[in-house]
């Protein structure tokens, strides 16, 4: 089929779509069209409620009001499986994997491969190593899946929507923990679904992919449908303006302090295959960028530095003291912090209010005799909401409740709010806006700036650049190269390091 005529066979269509929460209008009266053969991207601020959307595509969640229908036909969903039935596949924000089984399982968790009710074992091994590879994958699918990193763990949800061999594939910020590399590949993939018929619906924060591969795009800002576009008729910063409602300036941020004394060092890191002697050092005031592709070893670094696992090779000095880390608390104390990347496991406490989960690192601060002050605790936290653009209708709502963006927010407000040393930070504007990233970007260039030493483990190579004072770049679980010149360093020279 050529593509018009496949573009006039309506797939799905979700009209008015209504979902209230206590406190908040999610969705205002949505309405979304997909063709077969076709990429829509689904844009808006953190807390649009793009989600919500998706959510209730998946059976996740029931509308308040709405109607969905395939083809033409009216669909009512009851539950997840409902959807599935009727060939829809969702890559959520958050993972929705099983930790304790290892990535085949997960994949054929709901749809194995089987006759009658024997499980064809090899075979799915065979298919998921199949997908897994066309990802660029360099696990084995036998890896439990506890043992993956975040970006290593996108890579097996994606590979088990493309299992179910859906009609409908919805990915929820599936790039948000990706490098260049692998989200090239999925690209790739995503085309070659599209050109076959399927319906994507497609939401990232990062702009310049919709344009690489979106037809249309859909903006929602505060639950309501702003705009609906052919991608080539809009410009980025046209669309800025449309989720956000006012203009950002895309100013850049400055990189005028110099760096003074060695904060941190470590030498000659060592912990299995994922990191092979690491040496590194982070200054009073330097942003140090580490990037790498997946799995070349980042996190596993920052991990060690935050004394969330112990090497077993080399040490870590701080101010020419020699750390023996056993554990994160001790690593606090010694004013290390790490944001993890894996929010939902490592960072958040789900069912516990966000002001709770905001002052949890720095108690003493809010506390007199041992009693918490909770209205200054509120305050500080409401300076930050406003400071970062948090959207939350009050400091008293449980953090699982956010948005996931927001939920990053309020991890970064914890640690900005915490006087430390070194900061270590995996990933931190996973899944954020672009309005708020430039804040986030002027905050961390202060912390910096008031003598703090700064790791950013980032992905997103122009974030990468545009606020490193130095970049090493990791492959195989070692440092391949530095980048001290980064004013006049580019994206290709990176990728170059890490693939070498
Ligand atoms: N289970 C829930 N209970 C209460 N409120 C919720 C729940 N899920 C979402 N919300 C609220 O609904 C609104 C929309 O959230 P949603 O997760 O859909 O945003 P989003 O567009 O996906 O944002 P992001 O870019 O940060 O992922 C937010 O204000 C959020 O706090
Ligand atoms: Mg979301």
């Amino acid at each position: 089929m050529n593509t018009a005529a496949l573009q006039q066979t309506r797939l799905l269509r979700m009209a008015g779509i209504v979902k209230t929460f206590p406190g908040v209008k999610a969705l205002r009266g949505v309405t979304v069209e997909l063709s077969k053969g076709e990429i829509l991207a689904l844009l808006g601020e953190n807390g649009a409620g793009k989600s919500t959307l998706i959510k209730i595509l998946a059976g996740a969640f029931l509308p308040d009001a709405g109607d969905i229908f395939i083809d033409g036909k009216q669909l009512k969903l009851q539950g997840p499986a409902d959807s599935r039935n009727a060939g829809i596949a969702v890559i959520h924000q958050e993972f929705s994997l099983v930790a304790g089984l290892n990535a085949i399982e997960n994949i054929f968790l709901a749809k194995p491969i089987q006759t009658y009710s024997v499980i064809h074992l090899h075979q799915e091994y065979i298919r998921a190593k199949e997908l897994l590879d066309k990802l660029g994958a360099d696990f084995d699918p036998r890896t439990p899946c506890r043992l993956l990193s975040v970006a290593q763990m996108q890579l097996v949800e994606i590979a088990k929507a493309l299992s179910e061999k859906a009609s409908i594939l919805v990915l929820d910020e599936p790039t948000a923990a990706l490098t260049p590399r692998e989200t090239s590949r999925l690209f790739i993939l995503l085309d070659q679904l599209k050109k076959s018929g399927m319906g994507i619906i497609y939401v990232s924060h990062r702009l310049d992919e919709v344009f690489q591969i979106a037809d249309r795009m859909q903006v929602l800002r505060d639950g309501a449908d702003v705009v609906i576009t052919n991608v080539n008729s809009a410009t980025q910063s046209q669309i800025i303006k449309w989720m956000v409602g006012r203009d950002i300036e895309q100013s850049g941020v400055s990189k005028k302090e110099v760096p003074g004394n060695v904060v941190l060092r470590a030498k000659g890191l060592g912990n299995g295959v994922k990191v092979r002697d690491v040496s590194l050092e982070i200054r009073e005031g330097e942003i140090l960028g580490l990037t790498g592709l997946v799995g070349s070893g980042r996190t596993e670094v920052a991990r060690i530095l935050a004394g969330a696992d112990i090497a077993e090779k080399g040490e870590i000095t701080m101010e020419g003291r020699k750390l023996n880390l056993r554990s994160v608390g001790e690593a606090i104390g010694e004013g290390i912090f790490l944001l993890t990347e894996d929010r939902k496991n490592q960072g958040l406490f789900l069912r516990r209010p966000v002001h709770e989960n905001f002052s949890i690192a720095s108690l003493f601060r809010f506390a007199c005799f041992g009693i918490i002050n909770k209205a200054r605790e509120i305050k500080a936290f409401l300076s930050h909401r406003d400071s970062m653009g948090i959207k939350v209708s009050s400091p008293f709502v449980r953090a699982g409740n956010l948005s996931g963006g927001n939920q990053q927010k309020v991890l970064l407000a914890r640690w900005l709010e915490r006087k430390g040393k070194v900061f270590l930070l995996d990933e931190p504007t996973r899944g954020v806006d672009v309005g708020a990233k430039e804040e986030i970007y002027i905050l961390l260039r202060k912390l910096a700036a008031n003598g703090n030493a700064i790791l950013l483990i980032s992905s997103e190579l122009p974030e990468v650049l545009a606020l490193s004072d130095r970049i090493l770049v990791m492959h195989d679980g070692q440092i391949k190269g530095e980048i001290k010149d980064v004013g006049n360093a580019t994206q290709e020279l990176i990728m170059e390091l890490a693939i070498q």
